[in-house]
């Protein structure tokens, strides 16, 4: 059974005892995010946790509880998506795209349904008043500083939406997008609208602008938690974000009309801001934001959102997330991303046998990929393969090992990569543009990457010396100390069968 709400989500993972609610008045103002910091910080994640009395910049206790690391472990991202394990959305994907036309008219009719699994669940729009606009505030009545939106960082440019769907609309082809970009709370009714350059919603704007005309954006928190993690899934332009929640859920989207623009909303969720972009006016500050690489990103100009309409739940649970210094909660969202997707790289890329984002490397700095090596030369194409892939394009450094390292291992993938390389010889540099967020590259958004070739040298690759063997011990020893183990008085530890199996994965 599917999850349709954040009310939902919350009853499951307190049913799974990984919720912790906070009673205690906490300040909006930093509070909550160092609390939850300790938390993202401590063994598997630490609970997720509901501030029952947020305390709002002028002193008052808000009506409006905080949610915040919903998504912050294993269990509870395998929760938000409705599986038991992240490997499982990709096995359904893996067996759509696998698909092999079978001969035979009856065969190929019992194929039907699997074609079908991808389109079975699409967003359906709700006639009546859904649950997100159950109280609506439009003109005076519009007052952010009503709502528990927090501080993160003391150096932050002020207040953010952190958990965001900001939903908008290609012009020229009608298709939606829904991204998480964080926002900025400029005033009582003025955002700042922190799409990156390279993402969908940057690209509407841009067609905007270029019409002309003023743009819809509806921005929704909270909702079922399918809906909130497609927002940060990587979907080629064009693919629905809410058709892949419905997939991924096995459960349609449910949507509402936006009350003050020509948008769908979801209909569960907690919160709705609506309003606008006019491209022909001014960009805006935004920033500074303490962000995910754990250092400030620096102010910068982004659009301006003018707010026409909010609309919540009777009862709304504000849901936020803290990012900064790794591991955070951010890192489980990644993370199912790059299981889900690992089959959709195969398919260009078949060699891929598996490729691991590291917590340190917050995504875009580092990607650890094994391969199945059959020519010279095959890791520099994987690596230039995926510089060529939509945002892995922004991957600062990409290391490549032969199929037998365990990349979700970062020791075993560094202890292989750096015995297999001549630097000068193994290290590749190229140009060309990367993540917005990094701070150190030439200029902003271009800069170079670096690959790695951490794999076995092959003469045909100019190796004419002698290739070592890794060193193991023998099967018939192993066999012997595991049965010596229980007299040698070493304790119960699992008898020593390699290093092999550490990882997050
Ligand atoms: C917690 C969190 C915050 C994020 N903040 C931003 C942001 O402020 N701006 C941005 O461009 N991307 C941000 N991202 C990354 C995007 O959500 C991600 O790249 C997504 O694929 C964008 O969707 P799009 O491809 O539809 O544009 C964030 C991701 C997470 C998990």
């Amino acid at each position: 059974m599917s999850l349709d709400s954040l009310d939902e989500f919350i009853a499951a993972i307190d049913r799974i005892g990984e919720l912790v609610r906070i009673r205690e008045p906490v300040r909006t103002h930093l509070e909550i995010a160092e609390i939850a910091d300790r938390a993202m910080k401590s063994p598997n994640g630490g609970p997720a946790l509901l501030f029952e009395q947020p305390i709002l910049p002028d002193g008052s206790v808000s009506a409006m509880p905080v949610a915040i690391n919903l998504f912050g472990s294993r269990r509870r991202i395998c929760l938000a998506l409705g599986v038991e394990s992240l490997d499982e959305v990709g096995d359904r994907i893996a067996e759509m795209v696998n698909l092999k036309v079978p001969e035979g008219i009856l065969a190929k009719l019992a194929m039907l349904p699997r074609l079908a699994e991808l389109t079975k669940f699409p967003p359906k729009v709700q006639s009546g008043r859904p649950a997100c606009q159950e109280v609506i505030w439009r003109g005076d009545e519009i007052d952010f500083d009503r709502i528990p939106f927090l501080q993160t960082w003391p150096g932050d440019g002020g207040r953010y939406i952190t958990l965001p769907m900001v939903i908008t609309r290609d012009p020229v082809r009608g298709t939606r997008n829904v991204g998480m970009y964080r926002v900025q709370v400029l005033g009582k009714r003025e955002l700042a609208m922190h799409w990156q350059r390279h993402k969908s919603g940057a690209a509407h704007w841009r067609e905007m602008a270029e019409r002309g005309e003023k743009m819809p954006v509806v921005i929704a928190v909270g909702g079922d938690p399918a809906s909130i993690y497609s927002g940060s899934a990587p979907l080629p332009p064009g693919i629905d974000e809410f058709l892949f929640a419905g997939f991924i859920r096995r459960n349609n989207v449910e949507l509402a009309k936006a009350v003050t623009c020509d948008l769908d909303v979801p209909a569960e969720s907690d919160l709705v801001i609506e309003g606008y972009i006019d491209p022909a006016e001014p960009l805006v500050m935004e920033g500074p934001f303490g962000d995910h690489t754990g250092f400030y990103s620096l102010a910068d100009l982004y659009p301006r959102m003018h707010v026409t309409a909010v609309t919540m739940k009777r009862k709304p649970v504000y849901a936020a997330t803290l990012v900064g210094r790794p591991p955070m909660e951010d890192y489980w969202l990644g993370h199912a991303t790059e299981r889900i997707f690992l089959p959709l790289l195969k398919l260009t890329v078949p060699e891929v046998v598996d490729y691991h984002m590291p917590a340190a490397g917050i995504f875009h700095n580092l990607v650890f990929v094994s391969i199945d090596k059959q020519y010279p030369g095959q890791a520099y194409k994987v690596m230039h393969a995926l510089w060529g892939q939509g945002l892995m394009s922004l991957a600062k450094v990409i290391v490549v090992v032969d199929k037998d390292a365990n990349v979700h291992d970062a020791d075993e993938v560094w202890w292989v990569a750096l015995n297999h390389i001549d630097p000068k010889r193994d290290v590749e540099f190229v140009r060309g543009p990367v993540d917005v967020l990094d701070h150190a590259s030439q200029h902003f958004s271009f800069g170079s990457k670096m690959g790695i070739d951490g794999t076995r040298k092959w003469p045909e690759e100019g190796f004419t010396r002698e290739w070592p063997e890794k060193i193991e011990m023998d099967g018939e020893t192993k066999a012997k100390v595991d049965a010596l183990w229980p007299k040698l008085g070493l304790g119960t530890r699992d008898a020593g069968h390699g290093t092999s199996g550490k990882g997050r994965k």
